[in-house]
């Protein structure tokens, strides 16, 4: 199969240069949209075909479309930053290509070969260079490649015809009160996902299934909700979109290991290739829930961080559950999980030396 060129279709632009700049002062998350996106098209007969980028909107779709009923739909979540001198990146972008494959395998859905995945996301950030946040404070623009089962029909099977586009969206901090420390809702009623299902796979149906959990979280004055595994209820999982560590006072970063049932982030493992870097040592493992409650307790486990593409590294303040509340050290931001976000995002904009090779030239 021949590579695929996305080639802007001749569009004016959406808004004017001043309203853009009013957009970029204040991003929020997810809630703005550049001009184009990109997209493809696979159909069984074809293959991907069409490759193109066209102006951000509404699409057109069967009220029959398969997605819309059975959720044969996968994502990927990215970032582009801009440097001080005006160049554009992103951030281990063959790890998403990949992952969006493993997925694709998971949901039935057809495999974007790397290389086309790679150009969808170059040619899209090319487009919508304007839209790249300036590099003062945490701003980037999200971009969130996605594919869905767009056939008009109603037989349960994997779709014949599949769509798949990338949007982008600059953002600011994820959560609204920024990298302040979470209060976390662990869940005894809910999971997220078991053994043998998608939980490794980057698919709305797995978010779906955290929200009313998250509810939950939310009515007990909680920012997040954690998930424990769906077997025995006592292992964590995730949250409902983030990786979880633990740090302790003897140096030692824990993380839950990759079981099939939680996403394998790329910051995630950013985080245990910088954590080993500057002489951490990374532990993959089962981590009971009540262990590491009774190790908060004592002091053992120092710092907790959610990490993931759009939340970064964000601090865990505290756990909270039917059985009571846990301060996580004192409630605050802990040193060693601060560190490990400056250095993150020091290589991600450019100014700490990118000495792993992780960063890809968009513009
Ligand atoms: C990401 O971190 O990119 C995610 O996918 C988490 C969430 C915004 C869905």
């Amino acid at each position: 199969m021949s590579a695929l060129t996305f080639t802007p279709a001749a569009t004016a632009r959406r808004i004017t240069d001043d309203e853009r700049a009013r957009i970029l002062a204040a991003p929020g998350f997810g809630q703005h949209f550049t001009d184009f996106m990109a997209h493809a098209r696979w159909t069984v007969s074809e293959g991907w075909t069409g490759a193109e980028l066209v102006p951000f909107g509404p699409l057109q779709l069967s009220p029959a479309a398969a997605v819309l009923h059975y959720g044969q739909e996968i994502f990927e979540g990215m970032k582009a930053f801009r440097h001080a001198d005006g160049s554009v990146w992103t951030f281990r972008p063959e790890q998403n290509a990949r992952r969006m494959m493993r997925s694709a395998r998971r949901l039935a859905l057809p495999e974007l070969p790397e290389r086309d995945f790679l150009e969808s996301v170059r040619a899209l950030v090319a487009a919508d260079e304007p839209w790249v946040p300036q590099p003062e404070g945490e701003t980037s623009l999200y971009l969130r490649p996605f594919m869905f089962a767009s056939e008009e029909f109603l037989g349960v099977r994997a779709s014949h015809t599949v769509d798949y586009y990338v949007i982008a969206s600059p953002a600011g901090a994820y959560f609204p009160r920024g990298v302040q420390p979470l209060v976390v809702w662990v869940t005894d009623t809910y999971a997220r996902a078991g053994a043998g299902g998608t939980g490794a796979a980057k698919c709305g149906g797995n978010y779906a299934s955290s929200l009313l959990a998250k509810n939950e979280a939310v009515s007990h004055g909680a920012d997040e909700v954690m998930f424990l595994d769906s077997e025995t209820h006592t292992a964590i999982d995730e949250l409902s979109g983030m990786n979880v560590f633990a740090i302790t006072r003897d140096g030692r970063i824990l993380t839950p290991r990759l079981t099939g049932s939680i996403l394998e982030g790329v910051t995630r493992e950013s985080v245990l290739q910088l954590a080993a870097d500057r002489g951490l040592q990374p532990v993959e493992t089962t981590l009971v829930m009540s262990e590491v409650l009774d190790q908060i307790s004592s002091g053992e486990i120092t710092e907790m961080f959610a990490c993931g593409t759009a939340a970064v590294i964000t601090p865990i303040g505290e756990y909270r559950s039917q059985d009571g509340t846990w301060t996580i050290g004192d409630g605050g931001s802990g040193q060693t999980t601060l560190a490990l976000r400056e250095e993150l995002t020091g290589i991600q904009y450019g100014r700490v030396p990118d000495r792993h090779g992780w960063l890809t030239r968009l513009v």
